[in-house]
């Protein structure tokens, strides 16, 4: 459906620091980019990203790969579809073509429901723009809370007229299926058959996923009727799950990993209000409890949270609730409590910036300290309520994993409670241990659990994982247990092994500069790939391993595409030259110059140019270097074949960086890359010679069982293949020549 310039002008453009920065918060170390990881319970950065090669992994739970991969796991798309994503996000234009029936079938339902659901969100927003009573009713009452057009847009609101089917009756004449309608929830099956609407006389409120796609729908009555609803929400479906959507985390995600901080609200409107107002780093969970998966997805940008509630006594008994889970998960919370009368959304809405940046300056109080100060006002002078208080705080303070923050509030709880220090870090490490124990038990019993269900032979839930362990326990755990996964598959014949081992040249160096090969009509320059087809086609051998097989006849279609680009590359390296070496002259400053007599001033300037021209000639020669290195590992990691997309993907991750807790940074690493000339024989060696050694023992099989009269001829055999595997180890190498 995408032509292939366009394809590729999409995988040329996606940069992968980049597509990975709009879900990750990533940080510098060394020439990588590490991060928290977005496919599993991630606790400290496991996350790595590649800028060079244009590859990402995770070094605990193994996912990761190009650009187009990440999108495609991240968002559950399939292969067009996350170029599809990546092309928007670049402003590359796609000629769509119109789907074909089948095409249409081949769709997922996911991406059938997305589809539906951008629909029926323009639908809704059109009907706010558009029509009389949307302008009369919806757009006057969001003008009456005050949201301005670019609110009302960045938001996409909108409003589902009071019909009792007019969306539906639109969304089916536009040919979309019924049952999806069903299945989303925006329509609900009549009685009669057909269907009607779920949302009628709402303005509506759209709830998208951290890619910005809508997924559900919220819709609040404009009556002032007890009987009705305030809000209709979607209900739960493929595409929506409760447990794992924060309101207004798509629109909020740049500023709170630019802030590192953000603030959660109750509703809808408070967080619209409150960005409108100038404070974009603000979500809401939507009225009810934070999950597990709510926390990841704001985890994955900050640690730092600062929950908003109403100054009354409600108010402050829901900012308790709920927020161990969050101490436990490691994250610093902090309470920000408003005047009695006020939300978030009133309250902004009646102060200016300013006065609201200078209340939170005054008013946001660490959680800790906040619950004890509430616990010591209810308690007053009662000695057992006192001590039941104490032991409350406590408590919250034991499950905060990180130790050093344990410390710091036991001493700041000791002078709160005028208690002695030490008495309330033992019963800190009282209750820790007791927390421990009690995580170590549940552990246990849901892999008891699973393992009865696997016994059963029943599905184990993937959406029940072990809870998370404390931080401390992990880090108690041997390091040795808990060193990265290798990808190394097992039980895999010698022979396979090997040819994975070229496999895996081709992947990562493919392109690179092996040699000059003498050829019948003279030398040539060879790349790692030609060196490897020559030998195999020499030796009359084939990869027997079928993917690797097809990987290696697809990496040949390569050659001429690179050839081309290479004599582009080149084309332009004599003007790169150019600007580098400009660039380094700016760079020299002239006070030498200037002392110098006129004479030795031509000199020195002809010196200097000289010494930039060198400069940029080398950087050059290694970006040239770059670009053979990582094309062929580039294109296959983002082929349009899963099979091979997948192998390139988790071979190119291999080769990235292992990620320990002793880096490695004083270690000399000498790259594959610097020692292909050795690497490169020496591996197709190796997989000759386990050709062989399989043989050997075939036929040594063979005459175990012989016949005595064939057993000359076979003995026979087998001293050629002896003499054959002798003559390999001489012969090694000797087609290469003349290395540079
Ligand atoms: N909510 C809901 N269903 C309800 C009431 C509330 O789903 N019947 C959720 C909504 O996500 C809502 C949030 O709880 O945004 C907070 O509720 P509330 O404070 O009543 O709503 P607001 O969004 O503040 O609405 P408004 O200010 O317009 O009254
Ligand atoms: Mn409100």
């Amino acid at each position: 459906m995408i032509d292939h310039s366009t394809v590729q002008q999409i995988l040329d453009t996606a940069d992968i620091v980049d597509v990975v920065s709009d879900f990750v918060s990533l940080k510098k170390r060394g020439s990588n980019w590490i991060g928290l990881c977005p496919f599993h319970n991630d606790r400290r950065p496991s996350f790595y990203v590649s800028r060079a090669k244009g590859i990402c992994k995770c070094f605990a739970c193994g996912e990761g790969g190009s650009a187009v991969n990440f999108i495609m796991k991240h968002e559950q798309l399939s292969y067009p579809e996350a170029l599809r994503y990546l092309a928007r996000k670049y402003h590359i234009e796609i000629q769509e073509k119109e789907l074909t029936d089948e095409e249409k079938q081949a769709q997922t339902e996911r991406e059938a429901m997305l589809m539906l659901n951008e629909w029926a969100c323009d639908y809704f927003e059109k009907q706010l723009h558009e029509t009389q009573m949307g302008q009369d009713i919806g757009l006057a009452y969001f003008r009456e809370r005050g949201f301005n057009d670019a609110t009302i847009k960045e938001f996409r609101l909108g409003y589902s007229s009071e019909g009792y089917d007019d969306f539906y009756k639109a969304a089916t004449k536009q040919g979309f299926n019924p049952q999806l309608l069903f299945d989303l929830g925006l329509c609900i099956p009549s009685d009669h058959g057909g269907g009607h609407d779920r949302f009628r006389g709402r303005v509506m409120f759209p709830i998208m996923n951290i890619a910005g796609k809508v997924i559900g729908f919220g819709g609040r009555t404009l009556k002032k009727d007890k009987n009705i609803a305030k809000y209709v929400n979607s209900p739960e479906s493929v595409i929506y799950k409760k447990g794992d959507i924060i309101y207004g985390l798509y629109q909020a995600k740049r500023e709170i990993n630019k802030l590192d901080k953000c603030f959660i609200v109750e509703g809808y409107a408070d967080v619209i209000s409150m960005h409108q107002a100038g404070f974009k780093n603000v979500i809401a969970s939507s009225g009810t409890a934070l999950t597990l998966g709510h926390i990841y997805a704001i985890r994955r940008f900050t640690s730092n949270v600062t929950e908003m509630f109403d100054g009354d006594a409600a108010g402050v008994k829901a900012a308790l609730r709920g927020v161990d889970m969050l101490l436990k998960e490691g994250l610093n919370i902090k309470v920000l409590p408003l005047p009695p009368e006020d939300d978030p959304d009133s309250f902004v809405r009646s102060h200016s910036f300013t006065e609201v940046e200078e209340y939170i300056k005054q008013n946001e109080t660490d959680f800790i300290n906040f619950k004890t100060s509430i616990v010591l006002k209810d308690a007053q002078n009662d000695p057992i309520k006192r001590t039941a208080a104490i032991t409350d705080v406590v408590k919250s303070i034991a499950i905060i994993p990180d130790e050093i923050a344990r410390m710091v509030y036991a001493k700041e709880c000791s002078g709160l409670f005028g208690m002695d220090e030490q008495t309330i870090l033992r019963q800190i490490k009282h209750y820790r241990g007791k927390y421990i124990e009690q995580w170590e038990k549940e552990r246990q019993q849901q892999k008891a659990r699973e393992q009865r269900m696997r016994e059963s032979g029943q599905p184990v839930d993937e959406q029940a994982p072990l809870p998370p362990p404390p931080l401390d326990y992990l880090q108690t755990e041997d390091p040795a247990t808990e060193t990265v996964t290798t990808h190394t598959p097992r039980g895999l014949s010698s022979v396979t092994v090997q040819e994975r081992e070229v496999i895996k040249l081709i992947i990562n160096y493919g392109m690179c500069f092996l040699c000059e090969t003498v050829y019948d009509d003279g030398n040539r320059p060879t790349t790692v790939l030609e060196y490897i087809n020559n030998e195999l086609l020499l030796d009359q051998m084939e990869f027997s391993d079928p993917l690797y097989a097809h990987t290696f006849k697809k990496a040949l279609q390569y050659i001429e595409p690179f050839y081309r680009d290479l004599e582009t590359f080149n084309t332009n390296a004599e003007k790169r030259i150019e600007e580098y070496t400009k660039q380094e002259l700016e760079k020299e400053d002239d006070e030498e110059l200037e002392a110098m007599d006129s004479a030795g001033l031509i000199n020195a300037q002809e010196r200097k140019l000289k010494s930039a021209k060198a400069t940029a000639n080398l950087k050059v020669k290694n970006e040239l270097q770059d670009f053979r290195c990582s094309y062929l590992q580039r294109a296959l990691c983002s082929i349009d074949d899963a099979q091979v997309r997948q192998l390139s993907c988790d071979i190119a991750t291999e080769s990235l960086p292992q990620l320990s807790k002793i880096h490695t940074q004083f270690a000399v690493i000498v790259e594959d890359r610097d020692r292909l000339l050795n690497l490169v024989p020496d591996r197709l060696y190796n997989w000759k010679n386990a050709l062989l050694s399989q043989r050997i023992d075939d036929l040594k099989a063979r005459i175990a069982t012989a016949s005595p009269d064939q057993l000359p001829q076979l003995m026979e055999q087998l001293q050629e293949l002896y003499k054959i595997r002798h003559q390999l180890a001489s012969y090694i190498g000797d087609r290469v020549v003349n290395p540079k």
